[in-house]
């Protein structure tokens, strides 16, 4: 059996999550960790043709959650089992935290229905770590208003976000050994530290 971890990083849009997935990589890789770094929706060659069509055209609420997880079953039959298996572990830029939290906390999806879905693509496969980095809202809008081109998720009204927000805290605190909450609206310093913590955890 292979001890490669699986870790991924969730958070509204404009918790900062991806800032601090870089630094908290080049931590582990300076520790000699062999490590693959990878992001959803997106990851293999047809996960970045079906982002470019997420994040642009408007579809039906089951539409995207399909189109997530069709996304998914590639990334995680082409990238993640391949890697893990061979001892590299990897790091996620969301995963199916975030369909929970977008398509069904933002969208209205049913949750049954996610859970379907979730155990189709990856009944085998679960984050050994998410960092949820969580954000009260409206730092979060500030940050992003900061931001030239906003896609279709960004354009969201804060009452979306909130439940978005809201969805992604109910799945911590339903799977607490799965997941460490991030305060994300402390300082950049104060985060890394957190992180570290983690890091050394691991
Ligand atoms: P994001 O990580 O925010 O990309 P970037 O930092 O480049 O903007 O991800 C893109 C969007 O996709 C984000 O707004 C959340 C959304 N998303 C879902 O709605 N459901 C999902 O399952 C995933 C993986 C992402």
């Amino acid at each position: 059996m292979s001890t490669a971890k699986f870790i991924t990083f969730e958070g509204v849009d404009g918790a900062g999550k991806s800032t601090h997935l870089d630094w908290f990589a080049n931590v582990l890789r300076q520790r000699g960790i062999d490590l693959l770094v990878t992001r959803e929706p997106g990851g293999t060659q047809l996960g970045e043709r079906l982002r470019e069509i997420l994040l642009n055209q408007p579809m039906h609420a089951e539409t995207e959650a399909l189109l997530m997880f069709a996304a998914r079953r590639e990334h995680v039959e082409q990238v993640i089992r391949p890697a893990l298996q061979r001892g590299t572990w990897v790091i996620s830029d969301r995963f199916s935290d975030a369909s929970f939290a977008y398509q069904g906390g933002g969208r209205g999806v049913p949750v049954a229905k996610l859970e379907q879905l979730e155990q189709w693509v990856h009944g085998d496969i679960q984050p050994d770590l998410t960092l949820l980095f969580d954000i009260p809202i409206e730092i979060a809008r500030q940050r992003l208003s900061n931001n030239a081109s906003l896609d279709r998720f960004e354009q969201e009204q804060g009452e979306f976000f909130e439940r978005v927000r809201q969805a992604y805290l109910s799945r911590a605190a339903k799977t607490p050994h799965r997941f460490a909450v991030i305060h994300a609206e402390k300082s950049m310093d104060e985060v890394k530290q957190d992180l570290a913590k983690i890091v050394a955890s691991l």
